[in-house]
């Protein structure tokens, strides 16, 4: 049981910390191994995910990542930019299902920018395709042609997705809303976009495999906005890669704390990379006040998705919540009456909890 462990730039390192000494406290085995991705594989190497930390992930039953990505390399060539890391090993390894839980936790009522009616008691699981899309599509780029008699710079972008990526992710979600509440909404831009008109006929004719689950449909403009309005009428959503990307961002906010919530990319055989949804936090980097609870509960994830442990997954999901339930929160769930702690102190709280 091999879990390859990158922390990457920024907050990273410090998350990652807790999370490793969270895994080495279950006594389960696991063999870890450290490498670069993102800034710091630029900085080390020249690329953001060089070949020594391809071959560590390839090697490895599972990824668990802290975040890449800071201010000091956005200037760099698209190619050599810490997201281009994440983009690639994404690819490399096929981890095309992406699941994103936006979980509100009773303690946090309070965090949410929404009306606490609106938001309490929040479980929804989005689910985002991952190596699809626009995202991936050929020809890309930005070059110059002559349009409308002028010789101007051009960008595009190439928007596709096969039947088959569709089934695959649509098989995933359909699978996942039978675990839960059996509800699944897909997104699509089916009223101008034929790759989603097609992404919609697919999910329906999938749904013939499913009889428990309930599917609809829904556009995403009109997901974004019932994801405000009323995003309790959801339970599991599943859309493509740059939709996903953007409702799951959404969806995290609901809960009023994207340092909270961690996610799962899985390939066809439940191999997994695991990171938290949030980003790297240049501006609190270093300072060891950092939130590592999204990295914790990723790690949680990494054990029930990838080795089946569903109980240690329970046990790491049930100190969390105790360390919350005993008041202690990192600056970004900070209100008055509860205790502020830094990166480490919520680490062994943890551990402590465990
Ligand atoms: C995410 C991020 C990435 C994405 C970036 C960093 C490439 O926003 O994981 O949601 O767009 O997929
Ligand atoms: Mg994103």
């Amino acid at each position: 049981m091999k879990i390859c462990v990158l922390p990457g730039d920024g907050i990273g390192p410090e998350i990652m910390a807790e999370a490793v000494r969270v895994l080495e406290a279950l006594e389960l085995g696991f063999e870890m191994e450290e490498g670069l991705i993102g800034g710091g594989a630029v900085d080390a190497t020249g690329v953001p995910y060089p070949e020594a930390t391809s071959a560590l992930a390839r090697a490895a039953d599972a990824i668990l990542l802290g975040a890449v990505g800071g201010p000091k390399w956005d200037t760099l060539p698209r190619e050599q930019r810490p997201e281009r890391g994440l983009l690639a090993i994404r690819k490399e390894l096929g981890l095309f299902a992406n699941l994103r839980p936006a979980i509100l936790y009773p303690e946090l009522a309070n965090a949410s920018s929404l009306k606490p009616e609106v938001v309490a008691g929040l479980d929804i699981l989005i689910v985002r395709e991952l190596t699809g899309d626009i995202y991936f599509g050929q020809p890309r780029g930005i070059e110059m042609r002559e349009v409308d008699g002028a010789q101007q710079r051009y960008g595009f972008n190439t928007m596709h997705y096969t039947e088959s990526e569709i089934r695959r992710i649509g098989r995933v979600a359909f699978e996942a809303a039978r675990k839960r509440g059996k509800r699944l909404c897909s997104v699509d831009k089916m009223n101008v976009l034929e790759t989603t008109q097609l992404w919609r006929d697919v999910m329906s004719e999938l749904a013939a495999d499913y009889p428990d689950v309930e599917l609809s449909h829904m556009l995403v403009d009109n997901a974004a906005m019932q994801l405000v309005r009323a995003p309790k009428q959801f339970d599991v959503m599943v859309t493509g890669n740059m939709f996903g990307d953007i409702l799951s961002d959404e969806a995290s906010m609901l809960t009023g704390s994207i340092g909270m919530l961690p996610s799962a990319s899985l390939d066809e055989h439940n191999k997994g990379l695991y990171e938290p949804s949030h980003g790297s936090a240049p501006d609190i980097a270093g300072q060891g006040v950092a939130n590592p609870l999204a990295t914790i509960l990723s790690a949680a994830m990494m054990l029930r998705y990838t080795f089946g442990h569903e109980e240690a997954a329970k046990r790491v999901e049930d100190a969390v919540k105790k360390v919350l339930a005993q008041g202690l929160r990192t600056g970004d769930i900070y209100e008055p009456g509860t205790r502020r702690v830094g990166t480490r102190e919520m680490g062994d709280a943890v551990l402590a909890a465990l």
